[in-house]
């Protein structure tokens, strides 16, 4: 596709492209969305259910509370608006820190400079690619006022020791479920643990609105404040639940990132799919990780005591150079590439971006939390994380495998790794 630009010449674009359909047809039945979807968005287009929290919007928040057990849920037009509602919710403002793993996808933390607090990045555990509990506790200041639990990958952090800390020190806790639909710790649903909750619902999604997120709480306060920011003329007499801000209904401050409806009604399609898709991803990605025991350079990532993981939205790997003569990972990458394997890295580190290494003036006139005192970040800051983050290798996401599957994966990937003395 093409796109003019500012001189007016056609220039190829990066553009967008959500496929919907499998890297390995012939390997994955899997279509992100069919018939059912289509009907649904054709049905409530005829019933007008266009705008605000229409019945099928209604009844997709309450399937969600069910599903994860947050008495409080509600949609919003994308998991970066669900983010700083949860953040708003738990009272991030201005002059405070947020603590956020910095290996995660940018959104995680983008709302906090806009709230006119601070990032603060912290090195994940190397083995469950997880927030690491005991770097977050040497972050903490009298200016920290969350943590974002981001359960990466459909990997779950781990929980306990990061309740602890908010218990400890009065931070709140933040999940960010986007990669997790799903998932479970210790029997209880992600999502459900911490004060706030985000999920996306974007188009690749294991639960997808094509653009759509959740924000959920258990708390009847930070649930008020989560709907006073984003839920403008569609909480009146309805969402709020305290008499605090129950003034302000129905325009709350008037900030506006309501979800449309025929992208929640996909997405309420999909939600009833989810538990099948685990199932066939979850299961497809255990026999490649067993699989992987008997070829040398891979092993599986760790998960925390009593994860059940869920949403699988990548599957990462340990790749390890020693074990094949020092082949530089990328360059087991695009072997793997060429041999049909669709491989990748999967995303930077957030403290590589010049927006959070050198800082930004936010909003001009040098003002803002990215500049002035801020001090930025430079390579070297997070040692484990990058050591970590230089050899992950993510394999291929099949969602509906045909029953071979697993072992087609496990024969190419092996017969690249046999022949690595070969890779140039
Ligand atoms: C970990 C994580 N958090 C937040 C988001 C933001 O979600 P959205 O793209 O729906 O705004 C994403 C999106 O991919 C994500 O991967």
């Amino acid at each position: 596709m093409t796109h003019e630009s500012q001189q007016g010449s056609k220039v190829a674009a990066p553009i967008f492209v959500q496929s919907g359909k499998s890297e390995f047809p012939e390997l994955d039945q899997w279509q992100q969305v069919g018939h059912d979807e289509a009907q649904m968005a054709y049905d409530m287009t005829l019933r007008n259910e266009l705008s605000g929290g229409t019945e099928t919007v209604r009844e997709f928040e309450a399937q969600w509370r069910e599903m994860t057990g947050c008495k409080y849920a509600v949609t919003t037009i994308n998991g970066t608006s669900a983010l700083y509602s949860a953040f708003f919710g738990v009272n991030v403002g201005p002059g405070d820190e947020v603590i956020c793993p910095v290996y995660t996808w940018i959104c995680t933390i983008s709302p906090v400079p806009f709230l006119h607090a601070t990032p603060v990045f912290a090195e994940s555990d190397p083995e469950t690619l997880m927030l690491d509990p005991q770097d977050v506790r040497r972050r903490i200041t009298p200016k920290t006022r969350a943590i974002v639990a981001v359960h990466l990958w459909g990997c779950v952090c781990d929980m306990d020791a990061l309740m602890d800390i908010g218990r400890e020190t009065g931070v709140a806790v933040v999940e960010d479920c986007s990669h997790a639909h799903g998932a479970m710790y210790k029997g209880r649903p992600v999502g459900s643990i911490g004060h706030a909750a985000a999920w996306s619902l974007q188009g690749s999604k294991p639960v997808s609105a094509g653009e759509g997120g959740v924000v959920a709480t258990n708390d009847a306060e930070v649930f008020d404040r989560m709907a006073m920011i984003g839920q403008v003329n569609r909480i009146a007499g309805l969402d709020l639940q305290t008499p605090k801000y129950q003034k302000h209904q129905p325009l709350g401050t008037g900030i506006k990132f309501r979800a449309h409806p025929l992208g929640i009604g996909i997405a309420k399609v999909q939600l009833a799919k989810l538990a099948e898709l685990n199932k066939r991803r979850g299961g497809y990605i255990e026999e490649v990780e067993a699989g992987l025991a008997d070829i040398p350079g891979l092993r599986p990532v760790k998960t925390h005591e009593g994860v059940q993981r869920g949403g699988y939205y990548g599957f990462p790997t340990h790749y390890m150079p020693e074990e094949l003569g020092r082949l530089p990972c990328k360059k087991l990458i695009a072997a793997l590439n060429a041999a049909g394997v669709r491989t990748g890295s999967g995303y930077d580190l957030l403290h590589r971006l010049p927006y959070f290494a050198e800082g930004f003036d936010l909003f001009g006139h040098d003002r803002g939390p990215l500049c002035g005192e801020y001090k930025g970040y430079k390579e070297g800051d997070f040692p484990v994380t990058e050591k970590m983050h230089a050899n992950l290798l993510f394999l291929p996401v099949l969602s509906d495998p045909v029953p071979d599957a697993a072992r087609q994966i496990l024969e190419r990937v092996r017969r690249v790794v046999e022949n690595a003395d070969q890779i140039r």
